[in-house]
């Protein structure tokens, strides 16, 4: 992990599966508050964390802050995230249940994708992130996530619906919100990827919608 430029970071008992994993995620974006290791950092109005449970059993990772993100410091709270959390209520689960957070912390001009310079220096923060949370499942929204975090270059609809395995913790690649917004006949799609998923975590099994 250190060859990767994870030494920055704070590691702290608490990482992993350590007694506090919330004081963790505190920590590491209380060290990483004023980052300006990329451009991004310039022009930015919050940098966007990541919410919800530390946790979590199911972590969702979706690409980098768009405006509304980048005002309010929260993820997926624009149409996106609506969408994003319709989908986690169909699986009988709240936002407050999972977590949620991207590939970059900070918004790219444009909503273009991030670059990969932006990305090598922004990733650390998520796999330390995930190393903390140490989910039993991670679904990658979107194929810049997905190919992120697999290291590959296959598109999503090769790499949805089926676990691959990031650092021992499966993973399932699915659509992102933004492209279900642009095609909703890929809805039903999602949904297979999200009912494995509940499959996995034990949930009961739901009819989505
Ligand atoms: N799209 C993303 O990938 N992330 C967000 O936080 C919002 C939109």
């Amino acid at each position: 992990m250190e060859s990767i430029g994870l030494d920055y970071l704070p590691r702290g008992e608490a990482v992993g599966s350590g007694p506090d994993p919330g004081r963790a995620l505190d920590d590491l974006k209380e060290a990483i508050s004023d980052c300006h290791r990329c451009p991004l950092g310039d022009n930015r109005t919050n940098l966007v964390f990541g919410v919800g449970d530390p946790q979590a059993d199911l972590v969702f990772v979706g690409e980098a802050p768009g405006r509304d993100e980048d005002l309010k410091g929260e993820p997926f709270v624009g149409k996106a995230g609506q969408m994003l959390t319709r989908i986690i209520r169909a699986m009988g689960l709240e936002r407050n249940d999972v977590y949620i957070c991207n590939v970059n912390k900070c918004r790219p001009p444009g909503n273009r994708d991030p670059l990969p310079s932006e990305v090598q220096a922004c990733s650390p923060l998520l796999l330390r992130q995930l190393e903390i949370i140490s989910p039993t499942v991670i679904c990658a929204l979107g194929s810049f996530a997905a190919r992120t975090l697999l290291m590959t270059e296959t598109r999503i609809s090769q790499l949805r619906g089926r676990f691959h395995t990031f650092n021992g913790i499966p993973l399932m690649p699915t659509y992102h919100p933004s492209f279900l917004l642009r095609n909703p006949h890929a809805k039903k799609e999602v949904w297979k990827d999200m009912q494995m998923i509940m499959e996995i975590m034990g949930l009961p099994g739901k009819s989505g919608d």
